[in-house]
C-alpha cells in the first residue's frame, strides 16, 4: 500500500484518475460523500480548462440507499450527477437499484453488470469514521459481494447532516461487497481531516480485519492512500 501525505490531496487523486483515463481506462468506480468532492472539482476545471476527456469512459457507483429514486436529492445517483457526471463527456453512469422490488435480487444484478463493464480501471473511495469503505460497515466479510446491508447507527448519524432529520436516513442499503471492491485494478482512497485520523490509522497500520473494512486496502495488489496532515495525524 502506498501512502501519499500532502496538503491538497484532490491534487494527486486527479493526477491519478487523468493519468488512467489518459493511458485508456474503460471504467471508473465513483464514491460519494464529502471526501471525494474536491476531486471531482479539480476533474471538472480540468476538463474545463485543459481538455481532459472522459469520452469512452464508463462508470460505476459502489451504493445506493434502499428507498430512495435516484431523483431524490440525497440519493447516491442524484449525488454523483449534480456534482461531477453531468459536469464531463463521461458515458454511462450505473448505480444500485434501490427502489427494485428486491434489494437482494438488484444486488446481485449490479454484481454482475459491474463484472460485464468492468474491470473498474480505478476505484476511487472515501472512508467511513468508523472505517467503511462503501457502506461495508465493520464486521462485513472481507470477500463480500454486492448485497444488502443495515446500516449502523454511526453512520447515520455521520450522514444524518445531509438530511433533515435523523429519521430520514435509511436504514438499508446496496453496496459493492469488499470482493466486489477489490476486483478493481486499482483502489485510490481519500480522506482529510482529523475527523478520519483514527479509521486511516486503523485502515494503514492496524490488522487486516473485518472490524476495519478499510484495512482490506493492505491486501489489494495497488492501493493508494491520499491523506492530508490532520488524516495522517495518528499514523
Ligand atoms: C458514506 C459513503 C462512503 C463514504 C463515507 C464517508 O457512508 N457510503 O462511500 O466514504 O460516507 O463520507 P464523507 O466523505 O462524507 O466523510
Amino acid at each position: 500500500m502506498e501512502v501519499v501525505i500532502v496538503d491538497r490531496p484532490e491534487q494527486v487523486m486527479a493526477d491519478i484518475i487523468a493519468e488512467a483515463v489518459s493511458g485508456g481506462a474503460s471504467t471508473l468506480g465513483l464514491a460519494t460523500g464529502s471526501s471525494p468532492l474536491a476531486t471531482y472539482t479539480e476533474l471538472i476545471r480540468r476538463h474545463r480548462e485543459e481538455g481532459l476527456s472522459f469520452a469512452g469512459v464508463n462508470a460505476v457507483l459502489l451504493d445506493e440507499y434502499v428507498g430512495l429514486p435516484p431523483t431524490h436529492p440525497e440519493s447516491y445517483a442524484r449525488f454523483i450527477r449534480d456534482n461531477f457526471t453531468d459536469h464531463i463527456d463521461i458515458g454511462e453512469v450505473h448505480s444500485p437499484d434501490g427502489m427494485a422490488p428486491d434489494s437482494k435480487v438488484a444486488a446481485e444484478a449490479y454484481d454482475a453488470l459491474i463484472a460485464q463493464v468492468g474491470p473498474v480501471d480505478v476505484q476511487i473511495l472515501g472512508i467511513g469514521s468508523n472505517g467503511h469503505i462503501g457502506f461495508n460497515e465493520p464486521s462485513s466479510s472481507l470477500t463480500s459481494r454486492t448485497r444488502i446491508k443495515t446500516l449502523t447507527e454511526k453512520t447515520r448519524q455521520d450522514n444524518a447532516r445531509f438530511f433533515d432529520s435523523f429519521d430520514e436516513v435509511p436504514m438499508h442499503v446496496i453496496t459493492q461487497g469488499l470482493g466486489t471492491i477489490c476486483d478493481a485494478k486499482r483502489l485510490a482512497l481519500v480522506a482529510t481531516g482529523e475527523g478520519k485520523a483514527d479509521a486511516i490509522a486503523a485502515a494503514v497500520e492496524g490488522p487486516l480485519a473485518a472490524s476495519c473494512p478499510a484495512s482490506i486496502l493492505q491486501w489489494h495488489r495497488h492501493a493508494t492512500v491520499v491523506i492530508d496532515p490532520a488524516a495522517a495525524s495518528k499514523l
